[in-house]
């Protein structure tokens, strides 16, 4: 028996102006987290506007930061615990949208608290599910955590900071209106788009894919290829911008199927060197990619012929994709272009390499690396090392 099961529970509304159907989704006490620049921007209080047309009390909580902490949830938590919202709203990027489904599963669970949900990390607890409404409204077009089933929160430890993985469930709603990422920078459009095309490339090779995850993951590749570069370069509601933030969430989807090691070993970049999350995965991707090589070379053919690259070598071919893309899109080639030191990836390796392997996205890997192999793909990144010559 060999059965893969697939499901996305969120209720996906696209296309411009899908925010104004608002006021039919909500209840009567609505909680928005939402990201500071969202607030200045006036769409919190534009958002807080269509829950009140439809008659709701609203309280907002706007003190997301980037890769956000343990302490932002536990506070967003105790708000929510306070106000009893029946309906709350993640308006933001990723981290926005990470911190509203922590607060939801945290108000949802039974005597829970964010501490006991991030030791629980990404096993199910028992839920009064239906409690509170989820609705997502992402502002950057990338993280699929409107779609996805996790959070991934920053917790400190004597070590230092480590990205912890959180099941909390997918939100209800998702509304991807064009107008919310319109106004997104270019360099948060070029790194959250890459994260978008990461999840995609890494489902397609994951141990626990499946054809509808592939023919998902497949779209979502060809749809950032096609769309990326304009969306970088161009702000506004424009046509590559709609369809990267459409492609997100089909590639956010695809991570049902589980990541790898690309995912496993960025998520160590980011808390030891700041580099921002879709930025460290374009840092690794190609070189993951050549890594898993033989491992997935069905998988990353049928990649490389939808991409219209038909040469007798789809891998070598796909990885200079992927690195081209990246250059066009403004994306330094690597760690050290990126600004990291010899002497300090020397120093962070034994604390990312140890933790890298530990991270459940390493799991669906096709290719289970050893200690010395996951730092030689860190070396690799950190001078755009691409060769083929380890993955045979
Ligand atoms: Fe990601």
């Amino acid at each position: 028996m060999d059965i893969r099961s697939f499901s996305i529970p969120t209720e996906i509304h696209l296309g411009a102006g899908a925010l104004e159907i608002l006021p039919s989704l909500c209840g009567k006490r609505v909680m928005v987290v939402a990201d500071p620049v969202m607030t200045q921007l006036g769409f919190t209080e534009r958002v807080c506007g269509l829950a009140r047309q439809a008659g709701a009390a609203t309280i907002v909580f706007d003190e997301v930061e980037p890769d956000p902490s343990q302490e932002t949830c536990a506070a967003g938590a105790a708000l929510a615990e306070e106000f009893k919202p029946d309906t709350i709203i993640g308006l933001g990027g990723g981290s926005t949208l990470d911190v509203t489904k922590t607060v939801r599963a945290v108000c949802e669970t039974p005597g829970a608290t964010v501490a006991s949900q991030v030791a629980a990390g990404y096993n199910p607890q028992p839920r009064e599910t239906g409690k509170i409404t989820c609705i997502a409204i992402p502002s950057t077009s990338g993280t699929g955590s409107e779609v996805s089933r996790g959070a991934v929160i920053t917790e400190t430890t004597a070590q230092g900071p480590l990205k912890r993985i959180l099941f909390t469930g997918t939100p209800d709603i998702a509304l991807l209106d064009p107008a919310v990422p319109a106004t997104m920078p270019s360099h948060v459009a070029a790194d959250s788009g890459y994260d978008a095309l990461a999840h995609a490339v890494e489902s397609v090779a994951s141990v626990e894919s499946h054809r509808v995850t592939q023919a998902l993951a497949a779209g979502a590749v060809a749809a950032v290829f096609a769309n990326l570069p304009a969306s970088v370069q161009e702000t506004g509601v424009t046509t590559a911008r709609n369809e990267m933030h459409v492609a997100a969430a089909m590639a956010g989807a695809t991570m049902r199927a589980g990541l790898g090691l690309c995912h496993a070993l960025s998520h160590q970049l980011t808390p030891a060197f700041g580099i921002p999350h879709g930025r460290a995965n374009a840092l690794l991707l190609p070189h993951v990619v050549a890594y898993n090589g033989q491992a997935a070379v069905e998988r990353y053919t049928d990649l490389a012929a939808r991409l219209g690259l038909n040469g007798d070598q789809p891998v070598a071919s796909l990885v200079a994709a992927l690195a081209k893309l990246r250059a066009d899109t403004g994306i330094p080639a690597s760690l050290q272009a990126a600004g990291v030191t010899k002497a300090q990836l020397a120093q962070a390796l034994p604390h990312m390499v140890a933790n890298g392997a530990k991270d459940p996205n390493a799991r669906t890997n096709p290719r289970q690396p050893t200690p010395d192999e996951i730092e030689r793909l860190y070396w690799d990144a950190w001078e755009d090392r691409r060769e083929l010559a380890h993955a045979h």
